[in-house]
């Protein structure tokens, strides 16, 4: 850690002086020429031709190729991201912009970076990047950027969906009537109205604040939590009401729903100690990242009742292995990571990527709420 303040001291040190060195000018924008850019996304294999506007995944590319190869770059697009035989491996010592997805993650490890020696950009097609190393990212002088904005409302649609799910308690509903039986007691024994119950959502950014709207109808008391308070015109418009002790405002809540980055002060936020400090029989919605949970802390809960619902799409490693114990524990509504991959998101994700190319190649900065890693610092956020 030391080590690595030191490299972006010296790396903003060298910067300011103009006396950069090669191995630290990583992060300044492509010069002209043919660039390799890598690609890593789902594959869609069956259903990739079954919607025109399916750009997310690897055979839709983004729908970037042809733009890319008139300009006489090199794009390389694939789903094989893991192990030393994979093909992103192949490419890692020559690949200067790395494109991926948290939907189906290069992780971009310390050790990767040291190896892709011309890597420059490494761009999120979607929000929440770390699946990359950045403090390796910022010691190496690369430039990380995600588009910003682009699947919230995608999300925030879905973090409500799975709150009536948990709340109604519809799948095993659902399970019923797939499997030919028919037991109302069953179900209703806890099944609940949303109206009048308390819902907490820690991180109230962007899509904590659609998930906050979008709740204000159903006659909720709505908190958050946050390390910044909203203003106070978004307070009276949702009546949400401010907790800046999180441990303070979950035995309050019947429903807390996870709305912060992973980073060094979040990862592993929810473990044992502090799911504890919840209402017996809370519900939890974690579309932020599976790794913001103590797995195993996840499962226990969930085992004994103290949660009596866990809903997410996010995992920790994606893909999710079979073996993962989320699959299997009782009371779990989870999918696969889904929620911002909608094709509204996509063709959104897709616009962002390629403008943040098209500005890269032309020299040009970014929107400023893009940046992850810029010039060897983290966006204020990750600190
Ligand atoms: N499941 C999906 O498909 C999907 C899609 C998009 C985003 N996400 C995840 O959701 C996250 C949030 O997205 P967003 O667009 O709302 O981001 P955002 O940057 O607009 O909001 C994040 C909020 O979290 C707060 N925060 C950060 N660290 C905190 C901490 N330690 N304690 C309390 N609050 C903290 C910030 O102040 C900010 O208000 C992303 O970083 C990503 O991990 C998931």
């Amino acid at each position: 850690m030391a080590m690595k303040r030191v490299a972006v001291s010296v790396f903003q040190a060298l910067s300011s002086s103009g006396g950069v060195s090669s191995t630290l000018t990583r992060h300044l924008h492509g010069s002209g020429g043919s660039k390799k850019i890598v690609g890593v996304f789902y594959k869609a294999n069956e259903y990739a031709k079954l919607n025109p506007n399916f750009v997310g995944c690897v055979e839709g590319a983004l729908h970037i190729r042809d733009w890319l190869e008139s300009q006489g770059h090199h794009y390389i697009v694939t789903d094989d991201k893991e192990g030393p035989e994979s093909e992103l491996e192949k490419h890692i010592p020559d690949l200067e912009v790395l494109i991926t997805t948290p939907f189906h993650p290069a992780y971009v490890t310390a050790e990767r970076i040291q190896r892709a020696k011309n890597l420059k950009l490494v761009l999120t097609a979607g929000i929440g990047s770390d699946h990359v190393d950045l403090n390796a990212a910022a010691a190496a002088g690369l430039t990380v950027a995600e588009v910003t904005g682009s699947n919230v409302v995608s999300v925030a649609e879905d973090e409500l969906m799975r709150i009536l799910i948990l709340v109604r308690n519809f799948l095993p509903g659902y399970h019923q009537v797939i499997s030919g039986d028919w037991n109302v007691a069953g179900i209703a024994y806890r099944a609940y109205d949303l109206e009048g119950k308390t819902v907490g959502t820690v991180g109230a950014g962007r899509i904590g604040r659609l998930l906050l709207q979008r709740l204000k109808p159903f006659n909720c008391n709505l908190l958050y939590h946050d390390r910044i308070r909203i203003d106070p015109e978004f307070e009276k418009e949702t009546g949400a009401k401010f907790e800046e002790d999180l441990d303070a405002m979950l035995p309050k809540c019947d429903v807390v729903v996870i709305n912060t980055p992973l980073t060094d002060k979040t990862r592993g936020l929810f473990d044992k100690e502090r799911i504890a400090k919840c209402k017996r029989g809370v519900l939890f919605v974690n579309n932020a990242r599976g790794a913001i949970m103590d797995t195993q802390a996840v499962v226990d809960a969930c085992s004994s009742g103290h949660i009596a619902g866990y809903s997410g799409d996010v995992w920790y490693p994606q893909p999710a292995p079979k073996d993962h114990p989320w699959r299997y524990m009782p009371n779990q509504a989870m999918t696969p990571h889904i929620s911002g991959t909608t094709i509204d998101a996509q063709l959104r994700y897709a616009a962002g990527v390629k403008d943040m190319l098209d500005r890269y190649f032309k020299g040009q900065d970014f929107p400023a709420q893009n940046y992850i890693v810029k010039e060897g610092e983290l966006a204020s956020q990750y600190r």
